[in-house]
């Protein structure tokens, strides 16, 4: 497989969070999604990971990631197979460890794992030889979201230097924000949280990160916005009347710069986050960030795996 990128600097067997990654291994994610992309167009066959076999464990729900991760596993040439946690012996009360420790016994070398409890995928990376993707854990880190938005942030303004990057809504529960202010910063952008107070009042001690409790003060100068969905199943409770003080609409982007675009990880909550009009009109970057997400999830398999 040719790729435009350079020398590799990636020498990780997990990628666990965006957390520590250095610029060069962020560009060198990026640069190969965009390389990944012929690849599924079938202009090059590189079965780069004919060899692996890639487990999808998804303890909570999920419909983009664990779909983009199996398309991009077979899309390299792996055998993929779903753990099903539902109809798995997890329902028998099988832990964690020793569901992980049977993959590994069956010939499985790569997980990808979501989990309700933060820290799920380092557990796994220090109790099973496994080969680990973190898919998001809790509130913790959702790395692939961060990379997949950093690619489609990167398409839309070519560099990110300098940019103001707005991150609205739930975002004491959001491990797609936690993991965008690391990637986002890294890659030059600057970050503002915005949200009521209590959803962002622990943003005031994280480095170079602004903090907004109107709407107002949150939109100033932002050059892209990203709406967030309050997680109910993390404990979410709302403040105040959310849908009249935070919903997003066209009406209310006019506070953002002219043209900012309007980006949300998904499963949106139209009507309630953001208006249906504003995540279906021309603003909108949500359906190129699922487009993207199967190319970033080839080019993080491609690594981990050592294949390229
Ligand atoms: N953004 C995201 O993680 O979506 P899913 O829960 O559908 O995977």
């Amino acid at each position: 497989m040719t790729t435009a990128v350079g020398p590799r600097t990636w020498s990780r067997r997990h990628l666990l969070d965006v957390d520590g990654l250095s610029r060069d291994e962020l560009e060198t994610i990026l640069a190969l999604a965009v390389d990944m992309r012929n690849v599924r167009a079938g202009r090059e066959h590189p079965s780069l990971l004919e060899a692996e076999t890639v487990a999808l464990a998804f303890f909570e729900a999920s419909t983009r990631t664990r779909i983009s991760f199996e398309l991009a596993a077979k899309a390299l040439g792996a055998t993929t197979v779903d753990l099903g946690v539902d109809r798995s012996s997890v329902s028998k009360g099988e832990s964690l460890v020793d569901t992980l420790r049977t993959l590994e016994r069956t010939g499985v070398t790569t997980v990808v794992i979501r989990h309700s409890d933060s820290g799920a995928p380092h557990l796994a990376a220090r109790e099973t030889g496994l080969r680990v993707i973190n898919a998001g854990d809790g509130v913790h880190a959702h790395p692939t979201q961060a990379l997949l938005d950093a690619l489609t942030l990167r398409e839309f303004f070519g560099s990110l230097d300098g940019r103001m990057v707005v991150i609205v809504g739930d975002v004491a529960h959001s491990r797609v924000a936690r993991s965008n202010i690391h990637s986002l910063q890294s890659l030059g952008a600057r970050v503002r949280v915005a949200g009521p107070a209590p959803w962002v009042a622990d943003f005031n001690h994280w480095p170079g990160v602004e903090v907004a409790t109107s709407l107002d003060d949150g939109l100033r100068d932002a050059d892209a916005v990203m709406a967030l969905r309050v997680q109910l199943e993390r404990g979410a409770e709302s403040f105040g009347d959310f849908v009249a003080d935070w919903r997003l609409d066209e009406d209310r982007m006019a506070l953002a710069l002219p043209g900012a675009p309007i980006l949300h990880p998904g499963p949106t909550n139209e009507g309630v986050e953001l208006t249906a009009e504003l995540a279906n009109g021309p603003r909108s970057l949500i359906g190129r960030q699922v487009e993207n997400g199967v190319p970033i999830r080839m080019a993080v398999l491609a690594l981990v795996c050592g294949a390229v």
